[in-house]
């Protein structure tokens, strides 16, 4: 399998020309790409409850939606046309899709989502629209035929289930094959139908809302300020007035508490402690696997030395200075279990070899809790 993700385009080239600015399409991507997962499985992911799934239908300019999860029946009556199933974070059930998706690490990971798996018959698709997230859209199996363009009228259909552009005026369009790569910038238009029966992986990504960072932020900032006794003392006013109104909130109560809270200092080292707690926080409805027969630490360790470890698709890790954040937790460290902790966190992986105690000790209770897992593609097990 041969990728060029980005044609012959180097990364820096893609983030000064494409990223956030122009669709880019690459032909051949990932050339000899094949299906990450057999139809049947896809089925199988869209019955089960705790995944999310979708399938849309439209007839006649008449569109419908019906959510997840799905009797596997339901796939034995498959329309002939106009039919699509969508099943979101397909990376969290597959190694194949987790492996794709660890293909764009040259985007930092506090970007990343998930992969998104389409399956649509000949005339299946979602309708023209805009996504306010990056994406990367790779086919699979079957032709799509993909229109693309800005928005010039953002009106949106009425009363459809979803929301579709009313009127869409293409300005490329672009039949994509397998292997083929097409990446959208958020809020341009576009609109992909089924040629044949095919399969498209949208790679997407996250950007949160800037009021939802900044509540973020403020929330967890304020449970700091309590537990860690950030301001001290009580409000005091030996300068108080006697006051004929005693229900008037006294003017130099509001100055006093405008300057307390003038000193209120948020550094970078507090900001990026909140942004690599909240963006490694896993999503409501993950749940990580522990392992079913679990060995000791001292098996654990001996298996580490021999094969290594491996994060389980579902834990997000990332780091900033002297912190590694993991699953919403943060650890402060120094020295070299640092660097191999940073190692784990950008490549997923930490080869077979020699740890010290305190690091095993630390994976080990990582592994208990599903976090990661024996063995790494650097092994030779
Ligand atoms: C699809 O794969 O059908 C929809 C993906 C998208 O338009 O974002
Ligand atoms: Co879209």
């Amino acid at each position: 399998m041969k990728m060029q993700l980005l044609g012959a385009r180097t990364a820096p080239q893609f983030f000064s020309r494409y990223w956030q600015k122009r669709p880019l399409v690459v032909r051949n991507a990932i050339s000899g790409f094949t299906d990450l997962l057999p139809q049947a499985d896809l089925f199988r992911l869209a019955s089960d409850d705790d995944i999310e799934s979708r399938v849309v239908r439209h007839d006649a300019g008449r569109w419908t939606l019906e959510h997840g999860p799905f009797a596997l029946s339901a796939f034995k009556r498959i329309p002939a046309a106009n039919w699509t199933l969508l099943v979101q974070g397909l990376n969290l059930h597959n190694q194949r899709a987790d492996k794709l998706l660890r293909l764009f690490n040259f985007i930092p990971y506090a970007r990343l989502d998930d992969v998104m798996v389409s399956y649509a018959v000949p005339g299946g698709g979602v309708g023209p629209h805009t996504d306010s997230y990056d994406v990367f859209l790779l086919q699979g199996s079957g032709r799509r035929l993909w229109r693309v363009g800005r928005v010039r009228n953002p009106e949106l259909l009425k009363d459809a289930p979803l929301r579709i552009l009313k009127h869409f005026e293409p300005e490329a369009e672009y039949t994509m094959e397998a292997g083929d790569l097409l990446y959208l910038p958020p809020g341009w238009a576009h609109d992909g139908v089924a040629i044949d029966t095919c399969t498209t992986y949208s790679i997407g990504f996250r950007a949160p809302g800037r009021g939802e960072l900044l509540s973020e932020f403020l929330l967890r900032f304020s449970e700091r300020i309590s537990e860690e006794c950030k301001f001290p003392g009580l409000y005091r006013d030996p300068d108080l007035r006697a006051q004929s109104r005693p229900s008037a909130i006294p003017g130099a109560m509001v100055d006093k508490t405008a300057a307390m809270l003038s000193q209120l200092r948020f550094t970078r080292g507090d900001i990026a402690r909140f942004l690599g707690e909240y963006l490694s926080e896993p999503k409501p409805r993950i749940v990580f696997s522990r392992p079913r027969r679990r060995v000791s630490p001292a098996q654990f360790a001996a298996a580490l030395g021999k094969h290594g470890v491996k994060l389980s698709s579902r834990t997000l890790m990332l780091h900033s200075q002297n912190a590694v954040f993991i699953n919403g937790e943060r650890l402060s460290l120094q020295g070299p279990i640092r660097a191999r902790l940073v190692h784990l966190a950008d490549n997923r992986e930490l080869p077979a070899g020699r740890y010290s105690q305190p690091l095993r000790q630390l994976l080990h209770d990582w592994y208990v809790s599903g976090w990661l897992q024996i063995g790494s593609g650097m092994s030779h097990t």
